[in-house]
């Protein structure tokens, strides 16, 4: 098992990778003296699959669970569904001292997050993550929310986990689609931050599409040092954090435009990265031959790199302006400087972008 800490001070807290951990969590809550009643929350999708196992191994451990589940789904991370749970651990009787557990994807560690930020002014929780995207990005750095008809992820704190813990195992029931969409995530790490890791996920495609147990543990584990030392230098996003939106304002916009509905988060990031990379290397920031690279990988993990052309650039503009990222109507992009390195850019010449709009 590796373990790494998010260093925040007070706030600071472990991340454990390993494969077959999950339901050893019990064993290190040993070391928290737990006696309150806690929670699993999850949805009957994960639950079904992991669930039960996880929940004996609490009893085992002599810790009162309850179990909470929520339907499975992005559109249940809202307010309705947080207050639902809110009631059930008010009607279960759970107290300053209880936890909760988040065993699912990220909208499950959302949700969670931010039930646990609020129930009686903020109880303990532990992140445990079972989609890639959740277990090198949403897990890490202590974003919660839930989204409003008017936009997502607009409702939400900034509160740590007391824990994560990741067991790379349960990535083997995702289905494809998603684990392909959270290697988006995987890949942008390695453009922002860290130019080896980049090679290294270029070179060893083929063990990480096979999901080679080290591999994957090395994967995660470095994008969780990468999220946790970003994290641990700007917690509230007030500067560098904004790092980690790289492939993201063109990401977005994409998801808006076609509504959610016709790609997955990271399917979009990915197409966002490869157009944002076009963007920087057409106002000279960066070589061809970097933005060539940082396509060629996102394609050959077998991401999209192009809409197809089928997306109105004028309602992807649109689109952008309103992007919470953006301040103040000006366009807010994070462009590469260099695979490994990227700044964020404050102003984009409408133009270029829509040259960029056109082209993919
Ligand atoms: N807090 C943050 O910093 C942060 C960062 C990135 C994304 N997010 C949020 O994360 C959410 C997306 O997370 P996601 O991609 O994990 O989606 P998700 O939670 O919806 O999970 C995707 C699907 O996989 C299923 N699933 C989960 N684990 C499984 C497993 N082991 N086997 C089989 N099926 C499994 C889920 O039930 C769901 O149907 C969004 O709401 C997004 O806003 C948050
Ligand atoms: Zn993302």
């Amino acid at each position: 098992m590796k373990t790494l800490t998010v260093e925040l001070g007070r706030r600071s807290y472990p991340i454990y990778i390993g494969s077959g951990i999950l339901n050893n969590l019990a064993q290190k809550l040993k070391d928290y003296r737990l006696t309150s009643k806690c929670a699993i929350v999850s949805n009957p999708t994960v639950y079904k699959l992991y669930g039960e196992a996880f929940y004996n191994s609490l009893s085992e451990a002599g810790l009162n669970t309850v179990v909470v589940l929520i339907p499975d789904g992005e559109e249940y991370k809202d307010f309705f569904w947080a207050y639902y749970i809110l009631s059930k651990l008010l009607e279960e009787g759970l107290d300053r001292g209880s936890v909760l557990f988040a065993l699912g994807g990220g909208v499950i560690g959302d949700i969670t997050g931010f039930v646990a930020s609020t129930y009686m002014r903020g109880i303990p929780y532990v992140q445990v993550p079972t989609t890639l995207l959740s277990q090198v990005d949403s897990s890490v750095g202590g974003k919660t929310g839930v989204n409003h008809p008017l936009g997502k992820n607009m409702i939400g704190t900034f509160y740590q986990p007391m824990l994560v813990w990741i067991d790379v195992q349960t990535l083997k029931s995702l289905p494809e689609r998603e684990f392909l969409a959270g290697l988006a995530e995987v890949i942008k790490y390695g453009v922002i931050w860290d130019k080896d890791f980049f090679e290294f996920l270029r070179d060893q495609r083929e063990a990480v599409l096979k999901q080679k147990e080290d591999v994957l543990i090395e994967v995660i584990k470095r994008c969780c040092e990468i999220k946790a030392e970003v994290v641990s230098l700007d917690e509230r996003e007030s500067g560098l954090r904004a790092i980690l939106n790289f492939g993201h304002t063109i990401g977005h916009a994409i998801e808006t435009v076609t509504n959610y509905r016709q790609y997955l988060h990271g399917e979009a990031v990915a197409i966002g990265m490869v157009a944002e990379a076009m963007l920087a290397q057409k106002i000279s920031l960066l070589s061809t031959e970097d933005a060539e690279m940082i396509k060629e990988v996102v394609a050959d993990y077998g991401l999209p790199i192009s809409t197809g052309g089928r997306l109105q650039r004028a309602q992807m503009l649109k689109a952008m302006s309103l992007d919470k990222k953006a301040r103040g109507g000006r366009i807010r992009v994070v462009l590469p400087q260099r695979i490994g390195r990227v700044r964020i850019q404050e102003y984009i010449e409408v133009e270029k972008l829509t040259e960029v709009l056109n082209s993919i």
